[in-house]
């Protein structure tokens, strides 16, 4: 069936927003056996999809919104596929205004969760149903498969579910798609997953580095290492992309790509979300946090080259001294190390954002969605299953037994790489601060104590006794002596 479809036959879904991502989702639901309703502000977009693929299945375009809302089966249900912001509303509103009681808005973009909250208010104070859903697994996952995080009223899952359930990815015939809690639930964990997916680009940058600058190989040859790297441990989808984008030339050039490439990375805001939301709550996310700054740092393009132009002193720098299949040996249990902190991390995260907001998320349903289709997928996913299974209160992910012994072995070369590194002066902000956060952890005494005394001098802010219950002052200014307040 095509666009012939007719307006009859209404449709299971509709998609609002066009651009690839928009139009790839709306396909992927026609290929899955939904009608599906499609409409862009401008139509010309609506047109292009139906004439280019208006054979994969069954389509109704429409022109205006109300059309649209017309073509679709009752309770509605639309996915609003446009730039997060400002526009997102405008849709929100024309659609609400449109639609009945019962009816369901899912946004599908990457809003922030606060926003999503506020909206499913509004949404809900009007009688219909207001779902935010992360949607995971860019152009190619909304087209073949995604990773969908959907938040929103639990009863919205239930006409929801099985709609998604078609077009996810799926591992093992589960579908990665299940509900995730309430309101802002959806939208919070996808900004967490964007975060761990900023941590694990940047280590996975900083292992590159290493091997390009510290032990001399060239991209292709690099890129064989990430090649059997992807067949280990450290098997998925960021690595295997990283091979391929190691090993392409410059169609130009004929050199390298990735020395035709400026090296300031962007950004959308989602990885800086969740650092300012880990600051926020107060859990320390260094590793997703430092991959930020690394971003913003190598976009300082005017300050980078003045500091080169300056050249700022470098202290002694020594070559790397230790054979090379060791160090690459070394570099891959340093990267897989600091992923490992960068996903404890996110947990710890998405557990303080639910104690926060009572969600009740359960960390084995992301460790399962995110098996398949999303930008995170990785086949270390199932032991992060299996550690929630077995203790669905651990107190961090890396202290569950397989991760713990996992370190056994990777603590050493990390320790290695961290002051390899630094010896050969290049930069590992997230390898080191993440050996720091681990070590901080593990530390019998952290100099919080003297943190606390300085307080206490300065602002008479207080501390509490190692030996006894209370809260104390010492009078700095007087004799000296002990208050307890
Ligand atoms: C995904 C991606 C996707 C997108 C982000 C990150 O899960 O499919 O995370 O949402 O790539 O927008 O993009 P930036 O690197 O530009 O922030």
């Amino acid at each position: 069936m095509t666009q012939t479809a007719e307006k009859t036959d209404l449709a299971q879904i509709g998609v609002v927003g066009l651009a690839v991502m928009g139009s790839n989702l709306a396909r992927n639901f026609a290929r899955n056996g939904n009608t599906v309703a499609v409409y862009n502000r401008s139509p010309e977009k609506t047109r292009a999809l139906i004439s280019e693929h208006g054979d994969e299945g069954a389509f109704i375009p429409s022109e205006t919104v109300e059309d649209f809302v017309a073509s679709l089966e009752r309770p509605r249900k639309a996915i609003i596929m446009v730039q997060a912001g400002a526009a997102t509303d405008a849709v929100i509103n024309q659609l609400t205004e449109a639609m009945d009681e019962g009816d369901i808005i899912i946004d599908g973009g990457n809003a922030l969760f606060t926003d999503t909250i506020r909206r499913e208010k509004e949404v809900a104070a009007k009688g219909r149903h207001f779902v935010g859903a992360g949607i995971s697994g860019g152009e190619e996952g909304a087209l073949n498969g995604p990773s969908i995080m959907p938040g929103g009223p639990a009863e919205s899952w239930e006409t929801l579910g099985p709609i998604l359930e078609s077009i996810a990815a799926e591992v093992d015939g589960t579908p990665c798609v299940t509900h995730i809690g309430p309101d802002g639930a959806g939208h919070f964990v996808k900004m967490v997953h964007n975060g761990i997916e900023y941590a694990d680009m940047q280590v996975i940058g900083e292992a590159y580095q290493l091997l390009r600058y510290g032990a001399g190989m060239e991209p292709a040859e690099i890129a064989e290492v990430f090649r059997e790297w992807n067949a280990g441990d450290l098997d998925s989808y960021l690595i295997e992309i990283t091979a391929e984008v190691l090993a392409q030339t410059d169609p130009d050039t004929g050199a390298p790509l990735v020395d035709v490439i400026v090296d300031a990375a962007g950004q959308k805001g989602t990885g800086r979300w969740t650092a300012i939301n880990g600051l926020d709550l107060g859990v320390p996310i260094t590793g997703i946090a430092e991959s930020v700054f690394a971003r913003a740092l190598s976009s300082a393009t005017a300050q980078r080259a003045a500091a080169q132009e300056g050249q700022l002193p470098s202290g002694t720098i020594t070559e790397l001294n230790v054979d090379k299949a060791e160090f690459v040996e070394d570099v891959r249990r340093a990267l897989y190390a600091a992923k490992l902190i960068a996903y404890s991390q996110g947990f710890d995260e998405i557990k303080a954002g639910s104690d926060e907001f009572g969600w009740n998320v359960d960390p084995r349903d992301l460790a399962t969605i995110w098996r398949g289709g999303c930008i995170i997928r990785a086949k270390f996913l199932d032991r992060i299953r299996e550690a929630y299974d077995n203790d669905a209160d651990l107190p961090a992910l890396i202290l569950d037994p397989y991760f713990k012994g996992e370190l056994e072995n990777l603590i050493d070369p990390w320790r290695r790489v961290v002051v390899a590194a630094t010896q050969l002066g290049l930069p590992v902000p997230v390898f080191a601060s993440s050996l720091s956060y681990y070590d901080s952890l593990r530390a019998e005494r952290l100099p919080a104590a003297l943190i606390q005394g300085q307080r206490d001098f300065f602002g008479a802010h207080t501390f509490k006794r190692v030996d006894r219950e209370g809260t104390f002052h010492i009078e700095w200014s007087g004799d000296r002596s002990l208050t307890e307040m």
